[in-house]
């Protein structure tokens, strides 16, 4: 399990840092839009506004990285809750796609696609030897909640000064929508698991992990 982690986490830091070391050159320390060649500037971004999309954008891998944490424990062998290990690979598939869009929109803007001078993975997510599956549900949907949040306050930092209208579109339109979503699929998904495991809980679990996730 501990490989798939670390297999994981090294894939996800070479292509940010392959990516990274392409733009460095052309990158200021501020994450100013690149001047291969002669100096000008296209772009009115503003910095503070970028500065909170390289914040987010290193959130949504340290998500990914939680919910590849969580995929592996619900995998052992003395677990087996495959359900609940693919949904939690899966979201960590998701979250990664949710930074490399954010790289790739920082970079359609001119900026860098992650800050170098900034960016930092945590590993310090753990999961509790004994965690169950509602336990584990609860987990994500307060991860979620505080992605959200973080999103929202991208938007808020990229509405003052210049109002930066589009990435507060994108990121409200695309980013909001999908968090809403997930975030009432996790509540729904642990009202139905409570209901399952009302009389046996155990066997609702096991049933709810083959049928429900
Ligand atoms: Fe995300």
């Amino acid at each position: 399990m501990m490989k798939s982690i670390f297999f994981g986490v090294v894939a996800i830091a070479v292509a940010i840092m392959s990516l990274s070391q392409d733009t460095v050159h052309a990158q200021q320390q501020t994450g100013e839009a690149a001047t291969v060649e002669g100096d000008y500037k296209w772009d009115n971004i503003e910095n503070k506004c970028v500065k909170a999309l390289h914040k987010q954008i290193n959130e949504e891998f340290n998500a990914a990285i939680a919910y590849l944490t969580m995929g592996s424990y619900y995998r052992q062998e003395k677990i087996n809750l495959i359900g609940f290990s693919d949904f939690f690979f899966k979201a960590a598939a998701e979250e990664r796609e949710h930074g490399i869009k954010l790289m790739e929109y920082a970079l359609m803007r001119g900026k860098g696609p992650v800050d170098k001078d900034s960016f930092s993975l945590d590993y310090s997510f753990k999961v509790e030897p004994g965690t169950d599956g509602e336990a584990g549900l609860k987990m994500a949907l307060a991860k979620e909640e505080f992605v959200t949040n973080s999103i929202r306050g991208v938007i808020k930092a990229c509405e003052a000064g210049t109002n930066d209208y589009h990435l507060a579109d994108y990121l409200t339109g695309e980013y909001l929508e999908e968090q809403h979503k997930g975030q009432r699929e996790l509540a729904e998904k642990i009202a139905t698991l409570n209901k399952m495991k009302k009389s046996a809980p155990s066997l609702g679990e096991y049933l709810f992990d083959r049928t429900h996730m």
